[in-house]
């Protein structure tokens, strides 16, 4: 007997009205990036006269925020994961905060109530035969944080791809809004030339059958771009884009030659256009797991050829990596940067790539540099780091000395720095 159909029935109400289950004081958690539920989160921000101190936690934040603008204070206080253009502005202000923690580990903040979730607010898409529902384009903590939440509201979207994976039944919502709405969309990256040369560089480290890791942005779809020669390339990722989508129908991403999931594109989160939402939609050979599988450093170690591309904004000359914070003021998060580090560098003949143009603010200042900026942190540490990359070429600093990581890192820094890197390194040696 199918009794789901029956609860789903009285499971549906208005947005307004599952919203009304939210109480001053809770912890309210979104789901993350482009599976963020647009007409939930609306909902939620026009009871904030009648809110008080409502924790809204999130990750990546895709939608605009509402809870974080000014004004929103007493009602709302923002508590992310990451940092990102909409919340940005929210934490430096002191209106949300940040809490530092690997992407892997974000499903047990949930599942083991270190973050006790009161309400969680999702996106599903309608249910399959047996009354399981897709979490369409973000599985990372959502599922956690259903199962251990007090009220389960999602929005029923059938704008939504279906992805494999992880699933949810109906008999774990508690409220359902069925409301069709576009799905947040991510637009590709401009590709300029500095980063067409990164991605070339990046792009000769990558054997054939490698099995890839891609963080978001201009880098790392620009490795993309010189991929078209290779053979058999396989896909773990915390997320991948519509990049992707070309390569796997140019038959160069095939999956074929994965240790773990052969055949599949395996991923946490999805971030792109409809282009990217239609390939993915009912498509078998993608599956969404949850964060503390796929971004689980002892899963992605037992990849061979395992490669992570990702990207930072400074690396001193010992190899620690900053991948936040530009000073003290934190510009987005750890995401899962050392999860997949960590991965490749126990595959065998895994490579991790740190990818980044050698300068920032238009050439003036060296992304390479003797010390990390004062106040900021170090995201991947100089015990981590295996390659970072730049437009002058890789340096490989695993095995080297903190010598020899220096002089591999002078050599791929802009060469209008080289020369006062040097000196500055000479002076901390005490060298006159
Ligand atoms: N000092 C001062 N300003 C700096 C700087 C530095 N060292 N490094 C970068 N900037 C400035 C840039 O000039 C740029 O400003 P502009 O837009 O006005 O020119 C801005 O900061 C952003 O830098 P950019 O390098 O273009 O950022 P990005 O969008 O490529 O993102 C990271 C780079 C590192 C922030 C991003 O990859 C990230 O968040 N990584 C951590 C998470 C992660 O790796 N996740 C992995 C899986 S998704």
């Amino acid at each position: 007997m199918e009794t789901w159909r029956d609860t789903y029935r009285e499971k549906r109400v208005s947005a307004q009205e599952a919203l009304r289950r939210v109480k001053s004081g809770d912890r309210v958690v979104l789901g993350h990036a482009c599976g963020e539920p647009p007409t939930l989160v609306n909902a939620l921000v026009d009871r904030a006269p009648e809110l008080f101190g409502v924790e809204v936690i999130h990750m990546v934040a895709m939608g605009p925020a509402k809870y974080a603008q000014p004004g929103m204070e007493q009602h709302f206080r923002h508590n992310g994961f990451f940092v990102g253009a909409s919340t940005r502005k929210a934490v430096e202000e002191g209106r949300g905060g940040l809490i530092p923690c690997f992407f892997s580990e974000i499903p047990r903040m949930f599942s083991d109530r270190i973050l006790p979730v009161d309400v969680l607010l999702m996106q599903v898409t309608p249910p399959d035969a047996e009354g399981f529902c897709s979490f369409g384009v973000s599985a990372d903590y959502t599922l956690a944080a259903a199962r251990s939440a007090r009220t389960v509201i999602a929005q029923m979207n059938s704008l939504l791809p279906r992805t494999g994976g992880a699933r949810i039944h109906l008999d774990d919502l508690t409220w359902i809004v069925e409301q069709d709405e576009p799905v947040i969309e991510l637009a590709p990256p401009k590709i300029g030339e500095l980063e067409r040369r990164i991605g070339e560089n990046v792009a000769a480290l990558i054997p054939d059958g490698a099995t890839l890791q891609l963080g978001i942005g201009a880098i790392p779809d620009a490795v993309l771009l010189f991929l078209e020669g290779k053979k058999d390339l396989g896909i773990h990722s915390e997320m991948f884009s519509d990049g992707v989508v070309h390569l796997a129908e140019a038959g160069v991403v095939t999956n074929r030659r994965k240790t773990l999931n052969p055949g599949k594109f395996i991923a946490t989160f999805l971030m792109g256009t409809r282009k990217l939402y239609d390939f993915v939609h009912q498509n078998p050979d993608v599956e969404l797991h949850p964060a503390d599988y796929t971004n689980d450093p002892y899963i992605i170690g037992q990849h061979d050829n395992m490669v992570s591309i990702n990207s930072a904004l400074q690396v001193d000359l010992m190899g620690q990596v900053n991948a936040e914070m530009i000073g003290s003021r934190q510009f987005s998060g750890i995401g899962g940067q050392v999860d997949f580090v960590r991965g490749a560098s126990r595959s065998r003949g895994g490579k991790s790539i740190i990818a980044m143009p050698s300068t920032a603010a238009k050439g003036t200042i060296s992304r390479i540099c003797r010390e990390l900026d004062r106040g900021s942190a170090v995201s991947t540490s100089r015990n981590d780091v295996h390659f970072v990359v730049t437009e002058f070429g890789p340096a490989d600093l695993r095995g080297k000395t903190l010598e020899q990581r220096a002089e591999a890192l002078i050599a791929i820094s802009h060469p209008d720095f080289r020369s006062e890197l040097r000196e500055q390194l000479q002076q901390a040696a005490g060298v006159p």
